[in-house]
């Protein structure tokens, strides 16, 4: 099979623009994607077919959410194990009450802050949800997306869509089609291509309990916003913490190594960015053939064989972190080197992956 390639990039079918020419909005073009183009990968979900598609956190991999034999291949182009469950993406409110138990309180809230937005809420799931979807739990976690074509493919597909991140399983996330291309070409019936996404870590995933907001995965919606509307948060031990083998876990995707790359990697973090670069140069003086993966301003502070530019703003970072992750192998380095980030707001996201990605390799100084 060949993937259907949908370009909805802004911009996408316009002539290009002259050399020192008007900008596209000056000279009045309509920038908006075409999304006409969406009616027939909607109506493949709906046929059981499977849709790579972006969200505004990373690319998804969609089939009809009550479609189990469509669910069993998501499974298989992502070579994902069986016991981990699957997200349902909604566009609307009246998709969620067929899809679950009645929200309580606290969920509510959420959903009327957060939603459409990065934030998965786990909730008691209803019967007419697949057992593959949710890997047999009695629960299912659900999120509206705020990106305007995955609402899109939903509404037109007129379904909920299951969707884990675009990418085979154990590698990082894809943000955008050109790293995952080579991977997923051909798993899919449609491609969807909107440019890179606008977060690039994926969605907060959390679990109401009593009365309090159980982060299960860190996202661009973070701890500090839930407790500025007064609820109580914790964050799961394994979101930085080691999963030891056996051990029982809140959410499946845990126990898993995520993001590696293949190059043995090392991440250090200091509050004293002085003694972070100090830390790191001397690690790569003591080691040869070191990549250094550093913020923009940091660039040409390190003596290392290869630096690779991670952004400077923590949006930047979340944004680059995945691509990177994937390129650094090229470089063939014996060790990489990465700079870490403080553990709260958006930072606390980033460690999560980058912590898994270095498989707990992890130093503070
Ligand atoms: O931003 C995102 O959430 C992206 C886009 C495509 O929406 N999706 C995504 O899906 O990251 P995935 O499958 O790569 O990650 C889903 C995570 C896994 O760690 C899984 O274990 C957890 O959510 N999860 C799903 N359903 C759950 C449930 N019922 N209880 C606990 N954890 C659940
Ligand atoms: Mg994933």
């Amino acid at each position: 099979m060949i993937s259907k390639y949908i370009d909805l990039t802004v911009g996408a079918g316009l002539a290009p623009l002259a050399k020192g020419g008007m900008s596209r909005s000056d000279r009045g073009d309509f920038i908006c994607p075409d999304y006409t183009k969406l009616e027939e990968p909607a109506k493949a979900i709906r046929e059981g077919k499977l849709v790579l598609f972006p969200t505004e956190t990373v690319y998804g991999i969609g089939a009809n959410a009550l479609d189990s034999e469509a669910v069993k291949r998501i499974f298989a182009a992502k070579g994902r194990k069986q016991d981990n469950p699957l997200i349902v993406h909604i566009s609307n409110m009246n998709m969620l009450t067929d899809l679950v138990e009645k929200p309580n309180e606290i969920e509510q809230k959420l959903m009327d802050k957060f939603w459409p937005g990065p934030l998965t809420i786990v909730f008691k799931k209803k019967k007419i949800i697949p057992d593959v979807v949710t890997a047999g739990l009695d629960t299912v976690g659900i999120r509206m997306p705020e990106n305007i074509i995955s609402r899109k493919l939903i509404e037109y597909s007129g379904v909920a869509i299951a969707a884990p991140s675009a990418n085979i399983s154990g590698r990082p996330s894809g943000t955008k089609i050109s790293d995952i291309i080579n991977e997923l070409n051909g798993k899919v019936e449609y491609i969807i291509d909107s440019g890179m996404a606008e977060i690039g870590v994926e969605s907060t995933v959390v679990r109401v309990l009593g009365n309090a907001v159980h982060i299960l995965r860190p996202g661009k919606i973070t701890k500090e916003d839930f407790e500025k509307l007064g609820l109580k948060v914790n964050v799961d031990k394994h979101v930085l913490g080691k999963y030891e083998n056996q051990e029982k876990v809140m959410s499946p995707g845990m126990k898993y190594r995520h993001y590696a790359p293949k190059t043995k990697c090392l991440l250090v973090y200091s509050k004293n960015e002085a003694n972070l670069i100090n830390e790191i140069n001397k690690i790569a003086e003591n080691n040869k053939n070191t990549a250094v993966i550093a913020k923009t301003r940091n660039l040409d502070k390190y003596n290392a064989e290869y630096i690779l530019d991670m952004g400077d703003t923590l949006e930047e970072i979340s944004r680059n972190i995945f691509t990177i992750l994937r390129k650094v192998d090229d470089y063939k380095a014996d060790l990489v080197v990465i700079e870490g980030a403080p553990q709260t707001g958006l930072g606390l996201a980033i460690m999560n992956r980058l912590i898994r990605a270095c498989d707990n390799n992890y130093i503070e100084c």
